[in-house]
């Protein structure tokens, strides 16, 4: 079967290497696709909202599964594209990657079906979201309702911030329409977990644990950005009791829900947690996989990729035996020093071949380029140099070896991915 990946990032290429193993796939394709994932797929130049260019490339080159790895896609319908012209697709539609697409709607959703989440109020209006602030609670987490490339929660820790938030999202339109109406949202302590579920619009089943670090610097300082960093599994998440809590309390009901309001959900739902001292709570739903969760958690999955998504699709997720290595995976991201602010592109990456037949090692390319035969950093993020070992330890140690077999001119990383965790 020939199968194509939309999407051009870190995760992307970890979908692709997935896939690449899979004994059903014939030809793989990724639009547009990134210099790392050209290596293990025929890139296209179509672009991840060209629904139609990409149905009609689907057709042409008899594409057999399509699968979405992006957000701004999904929510904006491609899969209804797909499906209206009878191809196959993975991938949550419309109506269900509202899920993503609408904090505001996700925020009701849990609300009406009793699932834990942080209490909170919607604004439509900055008057009144300013007038609210001065009684509310401080600190306090501001939220942009669409989407915002992972950087429209602001987490306030004064009266002045939560003001200037409101004006940022509201008034300034950092993020465009999606801050038309914001959530203002009751801050909530802990540890945060990011776990990944497949889904057939019945079933659901999660992966193994992850945890991102959002902050630009070391010690969770600097700007919130798409991910410096992830670790798998997350030690907080491994008691029994709570994975049994979100999965009666949190991911059942949420698949529930979503089908009783005609929104069945079939593709990855991605549910960001909160481990409070009253009990796991939903932080934010995302309809697709994390970037960088998914460069630690699928290079640990035993299943074939094909078979676990095609399951979603035919509804019998249910008969699969989720599994995964009894190890663990650190992936630190190298970006461009400066990001998520400005930075300078272009830079000349040398030392990529290091990793060729490296067991246990892997480097997806996140913002990368081909220019005159040498690959060349186009992003912020740039690379995530992933690496497995026994457990956090031994796979941290790797994966910071590894980080400096590639080098490039402004090359910046965190140095404290999964430090305080293990
Ligand atoms: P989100 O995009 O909703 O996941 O928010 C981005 C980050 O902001 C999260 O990973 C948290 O670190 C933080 N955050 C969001 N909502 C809250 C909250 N209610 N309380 C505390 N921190 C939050
Ligand atoms: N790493 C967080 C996200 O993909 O939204």
């Amino acid at each position: 079967m020939n199968v194509l990946i939309v999407g051009s990032g870190g995760r992307e290429h970890a979908i692709a290497a997935s896939a690449a193993k899979s004994g059903h796939v014939d030809k793989l394709y990724c639009a547009p696709g990134n210099a790392g994932i050209a290596s293990v797929a025929e890139c296209v130049d179509i672009g991840a909202m060209e629904f139609d260019k990409l149905a009609d490339f689907a057709e042409e080159h008899e594409v057999g599964l399509t699968i979405i790895g992006m957000d701004e896609p999904l929510v904006g319908g491609i899969v209804d594209v797909f499906e209206e012209r009878g191809l196959r697709v993975f991938g949550p539609r419309k109506n269900a990657a509202m899920i993503e697409g609408s904090k505001v709607f996700a925020k009701d959703l849990m609300k009406k079906y009793g699932i834990p989440t942080a209490a909170y109020e919607i604004f439509t209006d900055p008057e009144e979201a300013l007038a609210y602030l001065e009684t509310a609670k401080i600190p306090i987490v501001l939220k942009a309702d669409g989407l915002a490339l992972g950087k429209g929660a602001l987490v306030c820790n004064t009266l002045d911030e939560a003001k200037a938030a409101v004006k940022t999202l509201m008034l300034d339109k950092q993020f465009g329409d999606a801050g038309d109406r914001i959530v203002v949202e009751e801050f909530m302590t802990g540890r945060e977990v990011s776990v990944l579920c497949y889904c057939d619009g019945t079933c659901i089943k999660p992966m193994t644990s992850a945890q991102d670090h959002k902050r630009a610097k070391d010690n969770d300082e600097g700007l919130n950005t798409g991910g410096m960093g992830t670790f798998s599994p997350s030690p907080f998440y491994d008691d029994k009791e709570i994975q049994k809590f979100c999965e009666t309390k949190i991911y059942r009901p949420t698949m529930d829900a979503m089908k009783a309001e005609g929104r069945e959900f079939t593709g990855i739902l991605f549910v960001g947690l909160m481990l409070t001292e009253d009990g796991p709570k939903v932080l934010e739903y995302n309809a697709r996989f994390g970037d960088p969760e998914a460069q630690v958690v699928l290079p640990r999955m035993k299943n074939d990729i094909i078979d676990v998504m095609n399951a979603c699709i035919d509804g019998t997720l249910d008969q699969v035996d989720l599994q995964f290595e009894d190890n663990a995976a650190v992936c630190v991201i190298l970006a461009s020093d400066g990001y998520p602010e400005s930075y300078e592109k272009g830079k000349a990456i040398t030392g990529l071949e290091n990793f060729d037949g490296k067991e246990g090692y892997y480097v997806f390319h996140a913002g990368t380029k081909e220019e005159d035969g040498q690959i060349v950093t186009n992003g912020g993020r740039v690379l995530g140099i992933t690496a497995k070992g026994r457990d956090l330890t031994e796979a941290r140690k790797n994966a910071y070896a590894a980080t400096e077999w590639v080098s490039f001119e402004n090359k910046y990383m965190r140095r404290d991915i999964a430090i305080n965790f293990v």
